[in-house]
């Protein structure tokens, strides 16, 4: 992955009719970068693939490719692959020619041909799946298709949009692995859609987080899962015990509550499970649940404040479900939020 950014959104906004979805986005895209963008639904990700594959007229702004404006290029002249949820494979055709469609239409015949598609085939591990049709396959396997029927495009970005949403469990991580595999050995610029804040977490170089048609919080993986800016984000990225700070103190409802530590000047502070030490510490509640998960022990705790949840080692002693227990909400394990909603 190079330094230099080869992909960029300039003030990108975007809307359906009057209907605004995308707002004054700034982004910048490296060379062979694997950027995941996230987000709840409605929040503009499609709507950002689509203006930067051309399918869409934008509203202001400006997107560079390869340092080109291709803001008003078709969507034909971008080299820009897009592969949609429902890969939208040609059902009578083989594998090998719904992999060798788009190659053809460029002129593309013989020798050249036939080594393209079995490469990009080869690539994606399908090679003698070649002369099935693409309906005999299972789900991962009409995957694989169209991500090779994309790469023998050789895109200058490949955009993906959800694609991994309609596999079962399994096959979607076993497609996760395929997709790093086959864009780290391709060296392709990839941007990808994914609700799933894991998958982000599991492939992405960086992740984008988009709410109400802007960015959250652009951040490598270990950033956004350590660092979210916003309660938002770390709602997003599992915190569940998010706080607001008010004048120096914690705030829950009605209440201020004491924490451990110097207060930083912050919107709001956030702790995960794990960082909330149980069985000693300046606050007290009620064990409301107790669950064990294996190597360690979940708790709710209701506390004036409201609830607060735990979790620590299994082998730590147990506290029984009706019983009060000690408990601290330190800000040195604490995320610290610049924003609170
Ligand atoms: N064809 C359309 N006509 C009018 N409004 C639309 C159209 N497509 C999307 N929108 C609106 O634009 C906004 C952004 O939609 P978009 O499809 O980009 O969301 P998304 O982030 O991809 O959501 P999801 O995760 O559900 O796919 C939403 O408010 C949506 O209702
Ligand atoms: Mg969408």
């Amino acid at each position: 992955m190079s330094d230099q950014t080869y992909l960029t959104l300039d003030k990108l906004t975007l809307a359906y009719g009057r209907t605004p979805a995308v707002k004054d986005l700034d982004l910048a895209i490296r060379k062979g970068e694997l950027l995941a963008l996230l987000g709840p639904s409605g929040c503009g990700k499609t709507t950002t693939m689509r203006a930067i594959a051309g399918l869409m007229s934008v509203g202001g702004g400006r997107i560079t490719l390869d340092g080109r404006d291709i803001t008003k290029l078709a969507a034909n002249k971008r080299e820009i692959g897009l592969v949609f949820q429902s890969y939208a494979l040609f059902p009578h055709l083989t594998v090998f020619d719904n992999v060798a469609f788009g190659l053809k239409l460029q002129g593309m015949r013989g020798d050249e041909l036939r080594r393209t598609v079995e490469g990009g085939l080869k690539t994606v591990g399908l090679l003698e799946f070649a002369g099935r049709k693409t309906p005999d396959l299972s789900g991962g396997q009409q995957q694989r298709v169209a991500l090779a029927r994309s790469l023998v495009m050789q895109p200058k970005v490949l955009m993906l949009d959800e694609p991994l949403s309609n596999l079962d469990a399994r096959l979607r991580l076993e497609m996760r692995t395929e997709l790093q595999r086959v864009q780290k050995e391709s060296g392709v610029t990839m941007i990808f859609v994914t609700h799933d804040q894991i998958e982000a977490l599991a492939l992405a170089d960086r992740i984008v987080v988009m709410r109400g048609g802007a960015i959250e919080q652009i951040g490598t993986p270990e950033e956004i899962y350590n660092h979210p800016v916003s309660s938002f984000v770390a709602d997003f990225v599992g915190f569940e015990n998010i706080f607001p700070l008010k004048d120096g103190r914690l705030v829950a409802g009605n209440t201020a509550i004491d924490v451990s530590g110097t207060v930083p000047d912050a919107g709001g502070l956030a702790w995960r499970p794990r960082a909330v030490p149980l069985g000693s510490g300046p606050l007290t509640g009620l064990v409301r649940g107790v669950s064990f998960a294996g190597n360690s022990r979940e708790y709710v705790i209701e506390a004036p404040f409201g609830m607060v949840k735990a979790e620590v080692d299994a082998a730590a002693p147990v506290h029984s479900i009706g019983s009060e227990v000690r408990f601290d909400l330190p800000v040195a394990g604490a995320a610290v939020l610049h924003r609170f909603g």
